[in-house]
């Protein structure tokens, strides 16, 4: 069984959503098409590439034994550390080779079916743009180093690489049911966030929000604070996140298999129809169905987190 996505949709072209489901209200700027892409990448500058390598060389500071195994051979498959901004045509002829994907650019954030719709057909939609040196340690909207550095490296690993396409093709249907909150939690908490264990007692990153920056990688990984509790979909999906700080709660998979079989094999209609429309979990809770890898003291998140100066402890 696998109801995750619709059996029947046609993922060849965009859906036809009728009147009651929601999209984001976003301007699509006049140059781009219904499918939201870029006619070309951006020509980037030296500096441009520069802050590229900068960013680059301060990550392989804080990544080897803290990113996932899959992510550290990724990056190498792909070359990732040729120097400038990648090109995305010479990074997707490599990954076409490895697991069918492409990288595709996108001027911004772009609408929920459109990005659903790029998954589902293998192609990732990046960030065309690159942070500046004002913006160095932390920006609001990913730019070309989160999506390509963050992202692309796990879409090397065949079983990531299919869940990332599965989810893709989950999203029309969690947009009819109108709960798209729940299923971007659960984007949330496994392909921006997630942890993986390795072995007992080696817990790495996979998700790309942690692996693009140099803070969350050590604590997400080491720090005290956060909790780590085994990935469940049922409870991932009902718990509320943070955009704008650390976690406070981090899900860990056994590996990238049993990601995919606790979501793509399982009856996600009926979760649906169970789900209220809002969280019902908050993001600090740990309830009596979790088997807790480690229980945070909470630290950092109870001292008021990034914009009380707290220690990521
Ligand atoms: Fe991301």
């Amino acid at each position: 069984m696998a109801t995750l996505a619709e059996p029947e949709q046609d993922f060849s072209r965009l859906p036809d959503l009728d009147e009651a489901v929601f999209t984001a209200p976003l301007k699509k700027p006049a140059h781009v098409g219904e499918d939201w892409l870029e006619p070309k990448q951006t020509e980037y500058s030296s500096e441009d590439d520069a802050i590229w390598n900068d960013l680059f060389a301060r990550q392989m500071g804080v990544l080897p034994g803290r990113a996932a195994t899959a992510f550290m051979a990724g990056l190498e498959k792909l070359n990732l550390d040729r120097g400038g901004v990648p090109e995305f045509g010479k990074l997707s002829e490599d990954l076409d080779a490895l697991t069918g994907w492409s990288v595709v650019p996108v001027p911004m954030l772009i609408p929920d079916h459109v990005f659903f719709w790029h998954l589902a057909n293998r192609r990732f939609p990046a960030g065309n743009f690159i942070r500046t040196r004002e913006t160095f340690d932390y920006i609001q909207e990913p730019d070309v180093f989160h999506d390509v550095f963050g992202h692309v490296p796990m879409l090397t690993d065949p079983v990531y690489a299919d869940y990332m396409q599965e989810y893709g093709r989950a999203g029309w249907k969690a947009m009819r049911y109108n709960r798209l909150k729940a299923l971007g939690s659960l984007y949330w908490y496994t392909v921006e966030f997630g942890l993986l264990q390795e072995a007992p007692g080696d817990v790495r990153a996979y998700g790309a929000g942690i692996l693009s920056g140099p803070t969350e990688v050590v604590y997400a990984v080491e720090a005290e604070s956060p909790n780590r509790i085994m990935l469940n979909v049922d409870r991932v999906m009902r718990t509320d996140y943070v955009i704008s700080d650390l976690q406070p709660t981090y899900f860990v998979i056994e590996s990238f298999e049993d990601l995919y079989r606790q979501t793509v094999e399982r009856d996600f209609d009926k979760l649906y129809r169970n789900l209220g429309p809002g969280f019902t979990y908050a993001n600090t809770a740990v309830i009596d169905v979790d088997y807790v890898v480690n229980r945070g003291t909470l630290e950092y998140t109870l001292r008021g987190g990034r914009g009380s100066g707290a220690k990521p402890v």
